[in-house]
């Protein structure tokens, strides 16, 4: 079984198929998937399709590059649904210096609140981070993360800076972008990675892995994610399923 930590079935991409597509997932081995939201109205789609689908767990906050969108009314209301019994994270959350918009201070602001949330229901953060390693690390250091745990969601930093997450107890998700063939921080960063510390993640509809690459990305696609991981472990695609699936269930505190 395969257990998909972090996608997002509410965007228009699947407008025309979702529901044929979300019913097929059983039956190609997808048993569990956690859809993420990104600002007010992809957590309230995501709040929606955890009603609609048993396997279909939901993670509710505002993406640093939305982040201006936030007022203290918003955010009490992602506490109110956080403690909804099928939201397993708050997220995704974090910094987002790629795109760099709003201004770092008020991604950092929002970044910090919503780490404080998760404290305050005793759920798990999903965190977004990119072009923003150290910024991101101290801010989750300063605010104990270690205490609240949760996944560096599409990990795209060294082996050192994993080294520093690891020594808080995070997550890893990793999805398509470790089987391109320019991925070479990331493989070796996936190799110095234990496997009790990684989980599978699509972040469907992008990051299609290959041979797909390119095209829309779905939890259908796992299987090559975990190949790959496998090819760079040494180990069979099978065991890098189940104790990631193992992972994604600890992680987010679910019994199978
Ligand atoms: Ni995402």
């Amino acid at each position: 079984m395969i257990f998909d930590t972090h996608a997002h079935y509410d965007d228009d991409a699947f407008d025309s198929d979702r529901d044929e597509l979300l019913a097929s997932m059983k039956e190609n081995g997808i048993s569990h998937i956690v859809n993420v939201g990104a600002n007010i109205a992809t957590t309230r789609n995501t709040i929606k399709l955890t009603e609609q689908y048993p396997f279909i767990y939901g993670a509710v906050g505002v993406h640093p590059s939305d982040s201006a969108e936030l007022d203290e009314e918003k955010l009490a209301w992602i506490k109110s649904v956080a403690v909804l019994p099928k939201i397993v994270a708050v997220g995704e959350i974090g910094l987002d210096y790629y795109w760099d918009e709003p201004e770092r201070d008020i991604q950092k602001k929002w970044f910090i609140k919503q780490l404080e949330v998760a404290r305050e229901v005793k759920k798990p953060v999903i965190i977004h981070s990119r072009d923003a390693a150290n910024d991101t690390y101290e801010i989750m250091r300063e605010h104990k993360a270690e205490e609240i745990g949760g996944i560096v969601h599409c990990y795209s930093y060294t082996k050192e800076m994993a080294q520093r997450f690891l020594e808080m107890d995070f997550y890893f998700g990793i999805g398509g972008v470790v089987t391109f063939k320019n991925s070479k921080k990331l493989k070796e960063a996936v190799e110095y990675i234990p496997l009790e510390k990684i989980v599978l993640e699509t972040d469907c509809p992008y990051l299609s892995p290959e041979p797909n690459r390119g095209k829309r990305n779905s939890s259908l696609n796992l299987s090559y994610v975990a190949d790959a991981i496998a090819t760079l472990k040494g180990i069979s695609r099978e065991e890098v399923e189940r104790v990631t699936f193992e992972n994604a269930l600890k992680v987010y505190r679910l019994n199978a």
